[in-house]
């Protein structure tokens, strides 16, 4: 509270001069009173001004009863115009409350993503500056404990994060970490250090730095384009023309039928773009990729090597074979949403949040976070394409080990 009130704004320095003015007045005012009746102790008989002629109606009617009159209509007039003004400013003002309080919630945030040796929490040697994706150098052991290697684990930009997860999601993440990677539990429910208001504090940082949508998407497209350019061409293409149709609806997207109401890329377009953004893990540390958390060693740049050893960083299901579990339409949904704890998804899968949405703002709607809109990482064509190339990976996977069985024969 004193902290509170120490804080000067002119506002308060006026009010505590009124204040100073009042209490001196009203002292002035008692102990004039007191000399005044110490004076009239004694000389009442004469003095007391009952016992003398009051002033005459012609003068109490006149300039004293207008001065009197007045001024009260002055001091009402004053009252009038202060309290719808009071009203006025109080709403401004609990606004600028609660943005200062955000302020001072992203400030706090900062410096504990920060590298800070007392107050930061070092996320940003992981996570890049600004969220922006990294990596970490983490030590692989099997299930006894016994060293496997050393490798880069890619740590995937936050700056997206709001974008694929709900806010819970998020605050969840943080405190229980994910066991088997670099990522340990922040929170002191999960056994780290940070308190729930820490947790926030870097929730409304991470708010502070999130991507526009359009901002997201080209950075897909460009990293799209790196890889082949023709393809990054036709797929603009394709968005640009579905654009006003797919505003308001991202769900309704459809390439099942070549009589589709959409501009569709072709089958083989859309496999090869399905691989691209599936294993995409040179882009912010893997955020838009899928194989970081489907493809056990996909995080540090093994994909598929060694299963059996590394039993770890497959976070998510195998997905061979989806194509048999879930139909087109859950597949998209799901990858468009995502999973929401304790809600049903495909036929019969439990979904725990886990599964990220890569088409629709999961935060969207959620009045006690920040509105960046309804779309998300992926345009629905995006999705799309990933999900052919998901209902494809067991022949992918037959493909890629047929492929590695010929070279290793090659060598021989
Ligand atoms: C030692 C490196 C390291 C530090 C420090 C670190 N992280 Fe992480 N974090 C990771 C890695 C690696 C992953 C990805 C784990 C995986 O492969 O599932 C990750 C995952 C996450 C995710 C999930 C993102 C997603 O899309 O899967 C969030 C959110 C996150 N970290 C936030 C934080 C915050 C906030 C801090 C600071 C309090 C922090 N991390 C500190 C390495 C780190
Ligand atoms: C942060 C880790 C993570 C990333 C990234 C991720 N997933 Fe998942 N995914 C999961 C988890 C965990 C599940 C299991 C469902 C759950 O936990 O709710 C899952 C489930 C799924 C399923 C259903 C599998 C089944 O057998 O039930 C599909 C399909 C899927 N993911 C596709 C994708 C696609 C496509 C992408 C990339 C666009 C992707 N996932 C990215 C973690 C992830």
């Amino acid at each position: 509270m004193t902290a509170l009130l120490a804080i000067q704004t002119t506002q308060r320095s006026i009010g505590y001069a009124v204040l100073a003015l009042v209490v001196l007045g009203g002292i002035a005012f008692f102990v004039n009173q007191l000399v005044l009746g110490r004076r009239e102790a004694g000389s009442e008989i004469e003095l007391a001004p009952n016992r003398g002629p009051d002033l005459p109606d012609e003068e109490l009617e006149g300039r004293r009863l207008n001065i009197a009159l007045w001024s009260a209509l002055g001091l009402l007039v004053v009252i009038a115009l202060t309290l719808p003004l009071y009203w006025l400013a109080e709403g401004g003002r609990q606004v600028g409350a609660v943005k200062k309080f955000e302020e001072t919630f992203v400030r706090r945030g900062e410096i504990l993503f920060g590298t800070d040796p007392l107050e930061g929490s070092q996320c940003e040697t992981c996570h890049g500056p600004k969220g922006t994706g990294g990596s970490a150098s983490f030590v692989i052991t099997n299930e006894d404990g016994e060293y496997v290697d050393t490798v880069t684990w890619a740590a995937p930009a936050l700056n997206t994060v709001m974008w694929r997860f709900s806010n819970a999601e998020v605050k969840d993440i943080l405190t229980y970490g994910r066991p088997g990677t670099p990522m340990q539990p922040w929170g002191v429910e999960g056994g780290g250090a940070l308190s729930d208001q820490q947790l926030d504090e870097l929730l409304e940082y991470m708010w502070s730095v999130q991507l526009t949508e359009d901002e997201m998407h080209t950075e897909l497209l460009a990293a799209v384009k790196a890889v082949d350019e023709g393809l990054a061409d036709r797929l603009a293409k394709v968005q640009e023309a579905n654009a006003s149709k797919l505003a308001d609806d991202p769900m309704s997207y459809d390439c099942v039928y070549a009589g589709s109401d959409f501009a569709c890329l072709e089958e083989g377009d859309q496999l090869r773009l399905g691989e691209i953004v599936f294993n995409m893990s040179s882009t912010s540390g893997g955020a838009y990729s899928c194989a970081r958390c489907h493809v056990p060693g996909a995080s540090f740049g093994k994909p598929y090597e060694s299963i059996d050893v590394i039993a770890r960083g497959r976070y998510g299901p195998n997905l061979e074979g989806i194509e048999k579990d879930l139909t087109v339409k859950q597949h998209f949904a799901l990858i468009m949403q995502g999973s929401e704890a304790g809600k049903i998804y495909g036929a019969n899968h439990q979904g725990d949040g886990r599964m990220p949405g890569f088409g629709i703002n999961p935060n969207n709607g959620d009045t006690s976070v920040p509105q960046l809109g309804k779309g998300s990482m992926y345009t629905p064509e995006v999705a799309w394409a990933v999900m052919v190339y998901e209902r494809n990976l067991s022949t992918e996977r037959a493909a890629i080990a047929a492929r590695s069985t010929t070279a290793k024969a090659g060598e021989q």
